[in-house]
């Protein structure tokens, strides 16, 4: 099976190949390697594309699969590049019951993309996340490391200019 590289791809981009290279290297031989390699990767590039995840996996004689399996069951690794502000959306039951759902459905209608994605000028990344704490402020997104509680649909536009307005600053 041959993997398409798109244009973005840190693999095809000499500077970044490098750094990919020279992690591996260095760390491939450490017990825990896996995680020491994709931690570094994940902060150094800023994601682990699927062809970065098959290209460590042929570095270390394992399978794709398992590198893939670490990648996607911890949150902070990410398969796409995030955006400057990340935007996630309590999933605990309070804010479930006090119309996150409702509220998710309006930032994909004001961002153009869903839970996972990020808005193609890069500026916005969605994700979903477990209760933080602020039960009682349902429903509660935080932006980056603020919690903001009580955000009705309505309101959301305003955090989401907000955001463009600083970053146009
Ligand atoms: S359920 Fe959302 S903050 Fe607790």
């Amino acid at each position: 099976m041959t993997t398409t590289l798109q244009e973005n791809e840190p693999l095809q981009i000499p500077a970044q190949r490098e750094i990919i290279d020279q992690i591996i290297n260095e760390q491939k031989k450490r017990p825990g390697a896996v995680m020491v390699i994709l931690n570094e990767l994940q902060n150094k590039i800023g994601f682990i594309s699927e062809p970065m995840q098959a290209y460590v996996a042929k570095q270390l004689r394992t399978s794709i699969g398992s590198i893939h399996g670490v990648v996607t069951f911890y949150s902070f690794f990410t398969t796409q590049p995030r955006g400057k502000h990340t935007i996630k959306f309590c999933m605990g039951t309070a804010c479930y019951v006090g119309g996150i759902p409702q509220l998710i459905d309006k930032a994909k209608q004001v961002t153009g993309v869903g839970l996972g994605e990020t808005t193609p000028d890069r500026l916005l990344t969605l994700e979903a996340c477990r209760c933080v704490g602020a039960c009682s402020q349902a429903p509660v997104v935080t932006i980056d490391d603020e919690v903001i509680g009580r955000v009705r649909p309505n309101k959301f536009p305003q955090l989401v200019n907000k955001l463009r307005v600083n970053n146009a600053h």
